[in-house]
């Protein structure tokens, strides 16, 4: 089973490439459903034929799925949402208004992802292709199930040992309402579903990441930083799909100009990224929707290579040893120092890139030890862990604390 999922800035061509590696998977034998995890649903508009909210035949061996996202939103939040609204009535906020505060933003296209899970546990399909909303909210969607877990794991377990023992008491001192069992068990539920969801698109071996870019300045400044981001979190992006490149046989003046400055930002591209594959599709001579054009983009796309294939796996993390000390390394490309910020709590990494961050659980041999320092090696952030040394103050881990020889 692999999964593979599409993003990029608004307009690229998410959708249409997408649809075209669908296409290209099912036409080569594997069985292939699309879906789209984006409340502005196009993929219906790309194969140019209506798509249910379940799995809908395309072609042969390749079904769609246009996930209707306030459905998914009413399964795994309505309960949770009642309590809310109550509880906000309660506090005195107006029933409308509280209606509206229990609505979280973007929610509705993270339950839209659950369905991955239900779809790798039928075993029904061999790749789920995901087109997924414009870079913010993909990027939003994949590392809120790790900050609700952080949430989930240490203030639920807590909270509802609270509740259970106060119960009888608050209900008989004050009219406010009290989570019931009810919510707890619709939390939980949540919370397995997300985590569920993270752990398939950041297994390595499952799941990877295309990034769809234009040979444009700030698509690829954005593209940039959704990579930084992506490996923050542990998903991996095994190729960029460079699409809309004005074909060597146009030779029209007007676009000679444009050709150059493609081939110059092409050039950037290929800096950025390699050692991760750069595919390449032309801008064709008309709007790509339909099976047939989008199997002859897919063909373009890929060529030779197998879609379903991980094209290029790279380790984002490691932990290995250096003389007495460990040293774990992320690959974080494209990070500006004064971005970034390291610090270390119990058995957590707290890691800080521009308004993204991550806590990440520590390994067990670096549980013991401490933090020496941080520092930048190339592309990867390293931190060094020690035992502490008796006479040896420890040194804070800072991004300007730079990494001083080993000892
Ligand atoms: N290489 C190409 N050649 C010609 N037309 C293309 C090409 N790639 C995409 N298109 C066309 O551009 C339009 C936008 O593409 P698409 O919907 O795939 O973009 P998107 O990135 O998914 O957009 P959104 O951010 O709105 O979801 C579509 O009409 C599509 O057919
Ligand atoms: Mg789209």
């Amino acid at each position: 089973m692999r999964i593979v999922l599409f993003t990029g800035k608004g307009g690229v061509g998410k959708t249409t490439v997408a649809a075209a590696t669908a296409v290209r998977a099912a036409a080569a034998g594997s069985r292939t459903l699309i879906m789209s995890t984006d409340p502005a649903h196009s993929l219906a508009d790309s194969f140019d034929m209506p798509l249910g909210a379940r799995a809908t035949p395309i072609a042969d061996r390749l079904w769609g799925e246009q996930i209707d996202a306030q459905e998914r939103l009413e399964a795994n939040w309505r309960d949770i949402q009642e309590f809310v609204i109550a509880f906000m009535n309660w506090a005195g906020v107006d029933a409308v208004e509280a209606e509206e505060l229990s609505v979280i933003p973007g929610l509705d296209e993270i339950f839209s992802l659950t369905d991955v899970k239900h779809h790798v546990d039928s075993g029904a399909y061999d790749l789920l292709i995901i087109d997924a909303a414009p870079t913010a909210e993909t990027l939003r969607l994949l590392s809120l199930p790790e900050v609700m877990n952080w949430y989930i794991e240490r203030i639920f377990p807590v909270e509802r040992r609270v509740v259970k023992t106060i119960r009888p008491l608050l209900s008989r001192l004050t009219s406010m309402p009290i989570a019931d069992d009810r919510i707890f068990a619709a939390v939980e539920r949540l919370h397995r579903n997300l985590d569920g969801v993270r752990q398939l698109l950041t297994n390595e071996r499952m799941s990877s990441v295309r990034l769809v870019v234009n040979p444009e300045k700030m698509v690829i400044a954005e593209a940039r930083r959704t990579y930084t981001y992506l490996s923050l979190f542990g998903y991996r992006v095994d190729a960029i799909v460079a699409n809309r490149i004005i074909p060597p046989e146009v030779e029209d003046p007007y676009f000679g100009k444009w050709k150059d400055i493609q081939a110059e930002h092409l050039e950037t591209i290929k800096e950025s990224f390699e050692p991760v594959p750069i595919l390449t599709a032309r801008l064709f001579d008309r709007e790509m929707v339909g099976v047939e054009l989008l199997a002859a983009m897919g063909v373009e796309v890929y060529g030779e290579l197998d879609p379903m294939a991980i094209l290029h796996l790279d380790e984002p993390m490691r932990v290995h040893k250096r003389g007495a000390s460990y040293v774990l390394s992320l690959r974080l490309p494209f990070t500006e120092r004064a971005d970034l910020n390291v610090f270390r709590r119990a058995d957590e990494l707290f890691i800080r890139v521009g308004s993204y961050k991550r806590n990440l659980a520590l390994p067990q041999t670096l549980q013991r030890l401490d933090v020496q320092d941080a520092s930048f090696v190339d592309d990867r952030l390293e931190v060094r862990f020690a035992r502490e040394t008796g006479g040896r103050a420890t040194a804070a881990a800072g991004m300007r604390t730079e990494g001083g020889p080993d000892g």
